[in-house]
């Protein structure tokens, strides 16, 4: 299975922290952005990982990750979205190098408490299409939310105003490389973009969607609020299952204690 972390756009939402620079470069505590999804893909056991960059400074993303050393990586593969088309959009630039393996697809700026391992061995074990990730959240609102019927998603809403339940979909997909078809037969939608959420319904509709329950703290950083709190929640607990040590060496918070 491939890797592949979604840190395009132009964080609008995060203006002016981001007129100069990529939201993803951004400090959530005591990293840039962009190490939790990297983290969360090689906790997982995924090596083979494509960054997808784009708006301002992508070339910041060589000079802070080159070839992933620090991340035990000895190579790290980089492709570049032109303009604002969405994460599918951005997603589809990565059919070449998915070379027809299943793809673990995580939004650069989803970061997670624990791990995706479970997750990913049970999408191991269903022969093809794909699962998602679900949280239960207070403010659905927000995100792509699922209506369930027991253990079966029926479908997913983008940003609903009454949400059918209490779970958001996170930021972090497993696809087989049927994926890169569904994207092709996409319509922009009111925002102007290919939506993510319309390939996930793509899947129920076939029915091939499965989904697994997060366990562990989730959050997005893509706003003021959001961002804040992602940095909150790092500094008090780490992320990534990773060891929090502070500037002097010494382990902090969670793993302190
Ligand atoms: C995107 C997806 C949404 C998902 C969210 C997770 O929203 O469209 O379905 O719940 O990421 O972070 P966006 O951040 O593009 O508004």
């Amino acid at each position: 299975m491939k890797g592949v972390v979604l840190a395009g756009g132009l964080g609008s939402r995060l203006k002016p922290l981001t007129k100069v620079t990529n939201k993803h470069l951004l400090p959530v505590y005591n990293q840039p952005m962009i190490y939790y999804p990297i983290n969360t893909l090689i906790n997982a056991g995924i090596a083979d990982i494509m960054i997808v960059t784009g708006g301002n400074s992508a070339g910041d993303f060589l000079k802070l990750l080159g070839n992933g050393k620090s991340f035990g990586l000895k190579h790290l593969n980089y492709t570049y979205q032109e303009g604002e088309g969405g994460i599918a959009d951005a997603l589809s630039l990565v059919e070449h190098f998915a070379d027809d393996e299943a793809v673990c697809v995580v939004l650069g700026d989803n970061i997670i408490e624990g791990n995706i391992k479970t997750a990913k061995e049970d999408y191991e074990r269903q022969d093809k299409g794909a699962k998602i990730l679900l949280k239960k959240v207070h403010d659905p609102q927000r995100f792509g939310v699922p209506e369930l019927d027991g253990s079966k998603v029926l479908q997913i809403e983008e940003k609903p105003e009454k949400p059918k339940s209490d779970y958001a979909v996170i930021g972090i997909y497993f696809y087989d490389p049927t994926v890169f078809d569904i994207i092709k037969t996409l319509e922009p939608s009111h925002r102007g973009e290919l939506e993510i959420t319309d390939v996930n319904n793509h899947y129920i509709n076939s029915g091939t969607m499965t989904w697994n329950e997060l366990d562990g703290w989730w959050t997005d950083a893509g706003t003021f609020e959001s961002l804040l709190y992602a940095t909150n929640l790092v500094a008090e607990t780490g992320a990534n299952n990773l060891e929090l040590r502070n500037a002097k060496g010494n382990l902090t918070a969670k793993n302190a204690k």
